[in-house]
């Protein structure tokens, strides 16, 4: 097996930190979101998009989970604006990118376009309740979408240290410099607790090397921050992961909580860091019981692994098994719940914020004193 190509065939080079700016004298606003997408869209990670979509990608996205190319595409990438921004915008001409003061981008407009949000929330989240924070953010972005290629000029600067800030032109490098010719891609937008570790090693018994790439971008706010999870990535794999099969790097992206859809454009940017497998375990980027526990691996159903070009790993619900004295799942564990040691990501928040350890069963201890610490500190800062 070889690295994969990136998605599309060819990886997208948008950032130009040199690209001179100084004539652009109009600019657009644009929210946290749209700043990770036009950082994602810049380094390639969401090869092949060279822009924010237009209407007729947009609608083929909702619809068919596809752009109008053919290629797959299950998560709509655009730049909200209100109608009154939409009414100053020319056709042809090209405006900065601006986020709190500073520029970060441009953009050259092809086209804006009402979408339709319902449809969108149906088809992409499967609800239109605003209960879902994905979709009431959906609902507060924007009512026009703007279209056009964009150029990335400079990278946000999230606080993340530079050593876990890769580009996929330099993984897919990185990945064969260490000879791997297999790299299973991990996504989490949380600390890496103990059915984390127990499925991401075992897709490593049968892979080269596997990529730890947790999601940094914006997340509903009872989320651990960012930094304090990279802490807890960094003592976890200090303590307990082999450091020549492991690569730890961020996936500056927002959150959408789309369950399936989301885990289909998870693996896409996966597959363009240079990934061949992707891991999908139980509720796979889901939040609430919107969707149901598998969902987000029978979707991978409706497509190839030719076309999609990286292979998915499912995975059960795993759990510690206090009889069988180790992690397992329903596949190879005959215990009864009671036996095992299952906790809500609400119920570890709340022993966390008490000072309290998880069992080890459930979390490594130098996992949780960097989470209580993070805890501690942001309360500190808070007062
Ligand atoms: S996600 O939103 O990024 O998917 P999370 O960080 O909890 O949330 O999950 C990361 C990956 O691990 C996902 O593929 C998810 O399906 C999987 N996962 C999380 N917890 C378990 C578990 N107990 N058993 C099996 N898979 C799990």
């Amino acid at each position: 097996m070889t690295l994969p190509k990136p998605h599309g065939g060819t990886l997208v080079q948008a950032y130009q930190p040199n690209h001179d700016t100084t004539n652009i004298t109009k600019e657009i606003q644009i929210d946290a979101i749209a700043l990770s997408d036009l950082e994602l869209i810049g380094v390639g990670l969401f090869s092949p998009l060279t822009g924010f979509l237009t209407k007729s990608d947009y609608e083929s996205v909702v619809e068919n989970l596809r752009l109008e190319s053919g290629t797959i595409w299950s998560v709509p990438v655009t730049l909200p604006v209100t109608k009154e921004v939409a009414n100053t915008l020319q056709q042809g001409e090209t405006y900065k990118l601006t986020h709190q003061q500073a520029t970060y981008g441009i953009i050259t407009v092809t086209e804006w376009y009402e979408p339709d949000l319902q449809k969108e929330a149906r088809e992409v989240y499967k609800t239109e309740e605003l209960a879902h924070p994905g979709v009431k953010r959906l609902f507060e972005r924007g009512d026009i979408y703007v279209a056009g290629e964009v150029i990335l000029t400079q990278k946000p600067n999230k606080g993340v240290a530079q050593d876990v800030w890769l580009e996929p032109k330099e993984t897919r490098e990185l990945f064969q410099q260490k000879g791997w010719k297999t790299v299973v891609g991990f996504q989490t937008r949380n600390p890496v607790h103990r059915a984390h570790e127990y499925i991401q090693k075992a897709a490593l018994e049968t892979v080269d090397g596997l990529f730890l790439n947790p999601l940094v971008g914006e997340t509903k706010s009872d989320d651990i921050p960012a930094d304090v999870r990279l802490r807890s990535y960094r003592v976890l794999l200090e303590n307990y992961y082999p450091t020549d099969r492991v690569e730890l790097a961020v996936y500056p992206a927002a959150m959408r909580y789309a369950g399936p859809r989301e885990a289909i454009f998870h693996a896409i940017a996966r597959k363009n860091f240079g990934c061949t497998h992707f891991i999908v375990g139980r509720d796979h980027a889901g939040v609430g019981d919107y969707y149901g526990t598998y969902d987000a691996q029978h979707i991978f159903h409706q497509f190839t692994e030719e076309e999609l070009g990286i292979k998915p790993l499912f995975f059960e619900h795993s759990f510690y098994c206090n009889k069988c004295e180790g992690m397992a799942s329903d596949k190879t564990c005959p215990h009864p719940p009671t036996d095992r040691v299952i906790l809500s990501g609400t119920k570890v928040r709340e022993l966390l914020r008490a000072g309290e350890l998880p069992p080890s069963t459930f979390s490594r201890k130098e996992v949780i004193e960097v989470l209580i610490d993070g805890l501690k500190q942001q309360k500190t800062a808070a007062v």
